[in-house]
């Protein structure tokens, strides 16, 4: 029996390879509440002032963080989003989580249905020319609806569930591609100075997936027990495979790559950065880039196919 490594009386559940510790199911809730709190003070995340609106997908780590969030913070003002895709199979079960977490601990729940609010759903990229790249397509919609729901429930802090091992993975890929731009993007905190852009806050990016799951599964959350059908797994999961094999060998790798980048890389990169100016959509008045918001483009083209099939 391996005794914990905190409170040194009962026995360790689960083994920390980058701490190089063993804790047990109560100095692990400690533990990874107390981590979760310093990431949250110190990147300046949110205070009583905010609203903060937690985006609950029905995945273990935003079910984590909803809960970690209003146990550590009972005083700050939350709500719950979330969006139902549409996915046959998959979505309502999604939304039924999110209800019973919510009800839980008793947070307003919005619920956005993309079928219902616009028409359409992330089945129908199906049949369009971005079939290939659904969870692309996905990411705008989602990117784009949860900052619209938001700014709807005048909320001043967007929290996302992302994990290290979620940030991680996309910092791995944006090295590998030497996506400079997607880089200078890739923070705990991505501060908005727009009035239609809500700030996004990571709170668990320093919390490791197997940390996460062993939280939600300490706090008793439900959570989907199978990913998205249309999720590129095979290519996710190869590059956290390959993050595995190098955490054999330093088991602290993701910490060190996750903190050289915000440390030291980041601020660097930021220095550089030109301020961009930032247009209205000309169909929906949200920010963007161009003359036409991505989510706008996208809606435009499953219109246009369903205008088609009708003839
Ligand atoms: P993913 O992009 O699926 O890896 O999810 C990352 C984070 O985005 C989750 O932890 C949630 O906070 C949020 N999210 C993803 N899908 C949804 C959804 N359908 N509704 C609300 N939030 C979501
Ligand atoms: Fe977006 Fe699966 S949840 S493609
Ligand atoms: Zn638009």
């Amino acid at each position: 029996m391996v005794i914990c490594a905190a409170c040194k009386k009962a026995e360790a559940e689960i083994r920390l390879d980058y701490a190089k510790r063993s804790l047990c199911r109560d100095c692990f809730t400690l533990f990874f509440e107390r981590k979760v709190r310093n990431a949250v003070l110190k990147y300046h995340m949110f205070s009583v002032k905010d609203k903060v609106a937690v985006a609950v997908s029905g995945g273990k780590d935003s079910g984590a963080l909803l809960a970690v969030l209003k146990r550590l913070f009972p005083r700050v003002e939350m709500v719950a989003v979330h969006l139902n895709l549409g996915i046959e199979g998959y979505s309502d079960g999604c939304e039924e989580i999110a209800k019973k977490i919510a009800k839980a601990y008793d947070i307003e729940l919005i619920v956005c249905n993309l079928r219902k609010a616009y028409g359409f759903s992330i089945s129908d990229f199906r049949k369009t020319r971005f079939s290939r790249k659904i969870c692309a397509s996905c990411g705008v919609v989602k990117r784009y609806l949860l900052n619209k729901t938001a700014l709807e429930v005048d909320a001043t802090k967007l929290a996302t569930g992302h994990n290290l091992d979620d940030f991680v993975g996309v910092l791995f890929n944006h090295y590998v591609h030497g996506d400079v731009e997607q880089l200078k993007r890739l923070l705990p905190v991505n501060v908005s100075h727009n009035p239609k852009m809500v700030t996004r806050i990571k709170p668990l990016c320093e919390m490791t997936e197997k940390e996460t799951r062993y939280y939600a599964d300490c706090m008793g959350l439900p959570y989907k027990s199978h990913a998205c059908p249309f999720v590129h797994q095979r290519r996710l999961e190869k590059r956290q495979r390959l993050l595995d094999k190098l955490s054999e060998v330093m088991p602290n790798f993701r910490h060190v790559f996750f903190k050289s980048h915000v440390k030291r890389l980041q601020p660097a990169l930021q220095v550089e950065e030109e301020a961009v100016s930032v247009r209205e959509c000309t169909r929906c008045g949200m920010p963007t880039s161009g003359e036409v918001c991505s989510f706008c483009k996208i809606v435009s083209t499953l219109t246009k196919r369903k205008r088609l099939e009708k003839f």
